[in-house]
């Protein structure tokens, strides 16, 4: 372990000042939203800084303000480039607080739209499809620019005339294989709102790559727990990582924060990293991870308050997708990584959960990315919601 310059804290136990005072928990559990969401100090420097409270991560309010706020103001990766490659194509889903239609028009423009049907609010599409958009309830019909062009046995629908029952349109994006969209008003795209990143992964090469498949986990902890992890530094690879830290060079681990966006870095040690592993963040919940011939995408995003669900999607070189040994030991190696993160993230949920823990402080030297988190949340969360 290192020494008390890594931070360590005090040697006799005791707690700093600021830190869980465990007689006031209760009352912290009974606290406005209001209150709740002011607990956080942003302003606070990192050594000082405390982590919010627990109530961020377990209640109903917050997950609820969450949507009309945090996920009304991102782009969110819904889709790959691939889905949607010839005319005619689309792709549709829905996650809460959003529903999204991608398609591909008959002219070759990408389009996207609000997945929920004019007639009764069903959603269209889950999944992929071709040719016009058919509600799977009455059978209201649109094309593929969002018209509405059939509706049987609707006729005496004054609404119907005209493009007044089009389906809504949404801000869409592109970032190498990845499709985001967005409500209006639209936010800056990836490479306006983290021009670094961007350019870290471009120069890795985001192009000319081949989507292997997808892996995701249904997860018992809040989104903002499997980000926090994310965001540690590496904090917690030597600990809780056997297998990836005899991967990376730790020693050469490397955090840079950018207004919205952060990059980790660290050095390779074996033939799946190659040179070295580059791990991008954009706020509030893309990761991007790439290593030697590999680009690995996740996006975590809340299926309730305490639950949230991981995607990993795997792209690989050309050529190293023909390796089918290599491919096989890559997703095996980040699958063991992922499980390990998942029980770390549950166990995390579990503590926040209890009532003896109601915030921590920051490792300075590693968790600067974890902080500029906290602090773009705390600003969404305590601005107008919009709508
Ligand atoms: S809800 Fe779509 S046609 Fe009725
Ligand atoms: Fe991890």
């Amino acid at each position: 372990m290192g020494s008390s310059e890594d931070g360590e804290g005090p040697a006799d136990g005791s707690t700093s000042p600021g830190l869980c005072n465990c007689d006031n928990v209760t009352d912290e559990v009974m606290q406005t939203l209001t209150n709740l969401l002011a607990a956080f100090d942003p302003t606070a420097p990192l050594g000082r800084a405390e982590t919010p409270p627990a109530g961020w991560y377990t209640r109903d309010d917050v997950h609820a303000r969450e949507l009309a706020t945090v996920w009304r103001r991102c782009y969110r990766v819904v889709a790959r480039l691939g889905e949607v490659a010839s005319a005619g194509r689309f792709v549709g889903g829905s996650r809460p607080g959003l529903s999204w239609l991608v398609t591909r028009g008959e002219d070759g423009a990408l389009r996207a739209f609000h997945n929920t049907c004019r007639h009764k609010g069903t959603v269209l599409v889950e999944g992929v499809g071709e040719g016009a958009v058919t509600c799977p309830y009455h059978g209201w019909r649109y094309a593929l620019d969002g018209a509405l062009r059939s509706a049987p046995r609707a006729a005496g629908i004054e609404a119907l005339a005209g493009r007044r029952l089009a389906l809504p349109p949404l801000a869409l994006s592109t970032w190498g294989p990845l499709v985001l969209v967005a409500p209006e008003p639209a936010p800056p795209p990836p490479d306006v709102a983290a021009p670094e990143v961007h350019a870290a992964f471009v120069a890795a090469g985001m192009d000319g790559l081949v989507h292997w498949g997808r892996h995701s986990w249904d997860v018992a902890c809040n989104w903002k727990v499997f980000v926090d992890n994310y965001l540690d530094g590496g904090y917690h690879v030597a600990i809780a990582h056997p297998g990836l830290a005899g991967q990376l060079d730790l020693d050469a681990y490397e955090t840079r924060v950018y207004a919205r966006s952060s990059l980790q870095t660290a050095g390779g040690a074996d033939a799946r990293i190659g040179g070295g592993a580059l791990y991008g963040w954009l706020y509030p919940n893309i990761m991007l991870n790439r290593y030697g011939p590999v680009l690995d995408v996740n996006v975590v995003y809340p299926t309730g308050p305490r639950t949230c669900r991981v995607l990993f999607d795997y792209w690989f070189t050309p050529d190293a997708l023909a390796d089918e040994a290599f491919v096989a030991a890559s997703v095996a190696s980040s699958v063991a990584t992922q499980e390990e993160d998942v029980a770390l993230c549950e166990r995390v949920q579990r503590g926040l959960e209890g009532s003896g823990y109601e915030r921590g402080p920051y490792a300075p030297r590693v968790e600067a990315a974890m902080h500029a988190f906290h602090k773009l949340l705390a600003a969404d969360l305590a601005g107008d919601d919009g709508v």
